[in-house]
């Protein structure tokens, strides 16, 4: 018998470690309630997108984890199909805005069972279950399972393409930046720059428990604290809030997961069968929205997709960890998919640089240390990996991986990383980050 070689083994080594120190991030991080939050104090409850990318982890380890984890978020969709961005199964005073301050009641169609935001998150939960089902070794169990939630899930697309698709070109809104994930990029800049909110006096928690220079400012508080309180006045009610809100953007991070979604929707509708309305219905959408993406969204000058502003009718041109993010969902051709990728490795790419930062690095406006202002996020990056698979964009794809690993490996499992190589404590924002072990996982097993 052969011996593998040293670094083999040692690689074996690290492995095991690194995914058992996942786990017991991920474990200390659930809740009695059957759901995960995404890290202890600054992030208190369930968060949505977090939760998807936490039950991929959760399913190598713990499938009955990962189950309850979805199941509890869908617990609290709206009448209408809606799914809120934070859930606040239990109370926690070390989060601001909390439950008082979002007021769910003020809609009519609001979950009865439980109280949370009115404004929503990329919708992941699609992929998410095609994801789970793949890693399950317990098949039949997890198609049970799927079976028993993936309408609630069509039902929350539904929502959305009757909702927030105003000009019928298959692209839906958001009207808050937390709506898009990426929540102080400089991508909202510009729109601050057209609003003038009061300087509202509270209570800032976040910043209790990270360094101050590492999270948005209290300007920009102001300004998210605006945007809410113009959709509670008109109780949440989304023609309304189309009509009124001074932020309302096509995210083509928010897009891409949807449409990434729609397509997981139409391949587990076929697997379960007797499904045919809902297939030709998801599949009209997603013709629609494909289309309507590359047509509104594309920046030949950038060679990268855009955000677009509703409100000035305009595309917002900067360059983004989220213009590649339609790599995951096939959205591009393989020829502009080339130059996606061109732009990427020219911008975010250098050697001297971790993949990839969350903000064009050649930018005025990009800050290395700042939240979604230039940091690497893991979740960024393992939509990217997946991405750059599709493609076939193989040794790329390896690299984010493999950047992924080191950062964590290097530096703890940390919210966010500075992308400059060599730099020291690149860990911010939150410490055992939820979904930074639960994507490990993945990458590892991957
Ligand atoms: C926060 O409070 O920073 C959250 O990201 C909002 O979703």
């Amino acid at each position: 018998m052969s011996v593998p070689p040293v670094c083999l083994i040692q690689h074996f080594f690290m492995k095991e470690r690194l995914i058992s120190q996942a786990i017991n991030v991920l474990d200390e991080n659930f809740q009695p309630g059957g759901f995960t939050i995404p890290c202890k104090g600054l992030y208190p409850f369930q968060w949505k997108w977090d939760s998807g990318f936490i039950a991929i982890g959760q399913a190598y380890y713990d499938v009955s984890k990962a189950k309850q984890e979805i199941a509890t978020l869908l617990d609290a969709q709206w009448d209408n199909g809606f799914i809120p961005h934070i859930v606040f199964h239990n109370e926690s005073d070390t989060y601001f805005p909390g439950a008082d301050v979002h007021r769910s009641d003020l809609s009519p169609v609001s979950s009865k069972k439980y109280k949370s935001t009115g404004m929503t998150q990329p919708p992941v939960t699609g992929f998410v279950l095609e994801e789970m089902y793949r890693i399950a070794k317990d098949k039949e169990d997890m198609f049970g399972y799927i079976k028993s939630q993936i309408d609630k899930v069509y039902d929350n697309h539904k929502y959305f393409y009757e909702n927030r698709d105003v000009n019928d070109e298959g692209l839906v809104f958001i009207y808050h930046n937390w709506e898009s994930g990426t929540d102080n990029s400089p991508i909202w800049d510009d729109i601050w720059e057209t609003m003038n909110p009061p300087e509202y006096t509270f209570e800032r928690r976040d910043t209790t428990h990270v360094d101050a220079s590492q999270r948005p400012s209290k300007r920009e508080y102001d300004h998210y604290l605006y945007i809410i309180e113009i959709a509670k006045e008109n109780n949440y009610n989304d023609a309304k809030i189309a009509e009124l809100s001074p932020f309302l953007v096509i995210d083509p991070l928010f897009n891409a997961m949807l449409i990434k979604s729609n397509q997981a929707l139409i391949n587990l509708y076929t697997l379960i069968g007797d499904n045919d309305d809902k297939i030709a219905q998801l599949v009209k959408w997603q013709v629609k929205s494909i289309k309507g993406f590359n047509k509104k969204l594309w920046d030949k000058e950038l060679g990268a997709y855009v955000h677009y502003d509703l409100r000035k009718n305009k595309p917002i041109s900067f360059v983004t960890s989220s213009s590649f993010s339609p790599l995951y969902a096939n959205i591009p051709s393989k020829e502009r998919a080339d130059i996606l990728v061109n732009t990427m490795m020219t911008k975010f790419g250098g050697e001297d640089k971790y993949l990839c930062a969350s903000f064009d690095p050649e930018s005025d406006r990009f800050d290395p240390k700042k939240y979604w202002r230039g940091p690497v996020w893991i979740n960024m990056n393992w939509i990217l990996f997946n991405g750059l698979k599709n493609y076939e964009y193989n040794n790329i794809a390896e690299r984010v991986k493999e950047d992924s690993i080191e950062l964590i490996e290097k530096y703890g499992f940390y919210e966010y990383f500075n992308c400059k190589k060599g730099t020291e404590n690149a860990g911010y924002g939150g410490d055992n980050f939820s979904w930074s072990a639960a994507l490990l996982i993945d990458f590892l097993n991957n």
